[in-house]
């Protein structure tokens, strides 16, 4: 089965997922490969449609691999009602890494690293009801919710791997 990790920008997915095995599926970072640009150039060229269109795919592609995986995703893979789909029928494994708006917001913004396409193009305000929208939509679809705000990766890691 595959431990698939949710969560919004900045709540640790990958950090996580790199406790619990050293061979964790990115989505961002398969995608990445495929395109051979980083995300944040890949929106600039081409925009999000065409990033959510190779979402969906890659997240078919590794729904369907056997064995025990785990999946770091990107944080909007669920505003597609087919992601979605996919994903109800792994709710068993899915987990959220949930945190609060500020904590992330302030994360993210300081990320030097990796300046998300979304924060960029976003007031505050949108930023937070994107949010909002999608933590009903990561909830609705995990059966462990594992709240960060408080935790190192490896206590969530610690949780994750008792499921
Ligand atoms: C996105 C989250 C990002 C990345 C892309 C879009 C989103 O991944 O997939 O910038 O829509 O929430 P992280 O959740 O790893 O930041």
């Amino acid at each position: 089965m595959a431990k698939v990790l949710l969560g919004f920008m900045g709540a640790g997915k990958t950090t996580v997922a790199g406790y619990l095995t050293d061979n964790f599926l990115d989505m961002d970072t398969i995608i990445e490969e495929k395109v051979g640009m980083s995300i944040t150039d890949f929106f600039a060229e081409y925009g999000e449609a065409a990033f959510r269109k190779l979402e969906s795919e890659t997240l078919q592609e590794l729904m369907k691999i056997d064995g025990d995986i785990i999946i770091s995703t990107g944080g909007g893979v669920v505003i597609s009602e087919k992601n979605r789909e996919l994903l109800r029928q792994n709710r068993k494994y899915n987990v959220l890494l949930a945190a609060s708006f500020e904590v992330l917001y302030e994360r993210i913004k300081n990320d030097k690293v990796y300046q998300r396409p979304l924060f960029l193009n976003n007031s505050k305000e949108d930023f937070h009801g994107i949010f909002e929208r999608r933590m009903m939509l990561y909830e609705g679809l995990s059966d462990l919710i594992i709240n960060v705000d408080n935790r190192t990766p490896e206590e969530i890691a610690r949780i994750i791997k008792c499921m």
